[in-house]
């Protein structure tokens, strides 16, 4: 049918503080597409100490990786949901090759066939230095950047007009070393991956963000 033509299913792929989540707020926008982020989902769990959230804590504590199992299950759930009607975008997952394999087999399940894979590449000494700089707001979760993205009101969240913002734990130095080497290990393959299936684009995303979804517009618009 017409609108299954339409429909735009992406995976952002990029390694922590790739701009996966920043680029998601100006797809979402402009394709209204339900943004599926496996962190956001894991940081929601914990917060409200359900049993998926307290396991995940000690991993995502450290850096390390949720088990694939358990990260699949929550994904499947969700995207099971009725309220995916112009298609998702997969933020932070998969994040294995063991992953993708589930993904496979869960696109295939609710018959939700992938249409895209976008991989954002960003140097990793700019990685370190953007995740540290990032401050988020404690009322709605809006990001912000001490270089790149400072509130329009010092002080104000731009979003809600909140005035407490925190670190996220996993932001700390000695936590953002594991993460990277964690994802870094798992990269490649992942890339790979969805290339041999013809399905990925990769783009620079060391360019502003405007610039970086302007690539990202060239690519989604075809597809409509
Ligand atoms: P998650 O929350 O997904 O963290 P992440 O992948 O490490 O990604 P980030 O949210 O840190 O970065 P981002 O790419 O969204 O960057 P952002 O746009 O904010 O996952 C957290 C944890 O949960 C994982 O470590 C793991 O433990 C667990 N988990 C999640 N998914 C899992 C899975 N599938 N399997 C197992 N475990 C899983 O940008 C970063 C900063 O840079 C911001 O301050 C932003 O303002 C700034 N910025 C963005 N773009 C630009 C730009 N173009 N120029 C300048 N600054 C920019």
């Amino acid at each position: 049918s017409d609108r299954n033509e339409k429909m735009i299913n992406l995976i952002l792929l990029g390694l922590p503080g790739a701009g996966k989540g920043t680029a998601s707020e100006r797809i979402v926008d402009k394709y209204h597409l339900t943004h599926i982020s496996t962190g956001d989902m894991f940081r929601e769990a914990m917060a409200n100490e359900t049993k998926v959230g307290l396991e995940a804590k000690s991993y995502i504590d450290k850096g390390n990786l949720v088990p694939d199992e358990v990260t699949a299950k929550l994904v499947e759930e969700r995207l099971s949901q009725p309220d995916i009607k112009e298609g998702f975008i997969l933020d932070g997952f998969p994040r294995t090759t063991v992953q993708a394999e589930l993904l496979d087999g869960i696109t295939k399940r609710l018959n939700k066939p992938l249409t895209n894979v976008i991989a954002l590449e960003v140097d990793e000494d700019v990685l370190v230095e953007r995740l540290s700089a990032r401050f988020m707001c404690k009322n709605c979760g809006a990001t912000y950047n001490k270089l790149s993205k400072k509130p329009k009101v010092e002080g104000t969240c731009d979003r809600c007009g909140g005035h407490e913002f925190y670190q996220r734990e996993d932001d700390k130095p000695e936590v953002v070393k594991n993460r990277l080497e964690v994802n870094e290990k798992m990269n490649a393959p992942l890339k790979d991956f969805y290339k041999n299936k013809g399905l990925l684009t990769v783009i620079n995303g060391e360019q502003t963000p405007e610039k970086v979804f302007e690539d990202i517009d060239a690519v989604l618009s075809k597809e409509q």
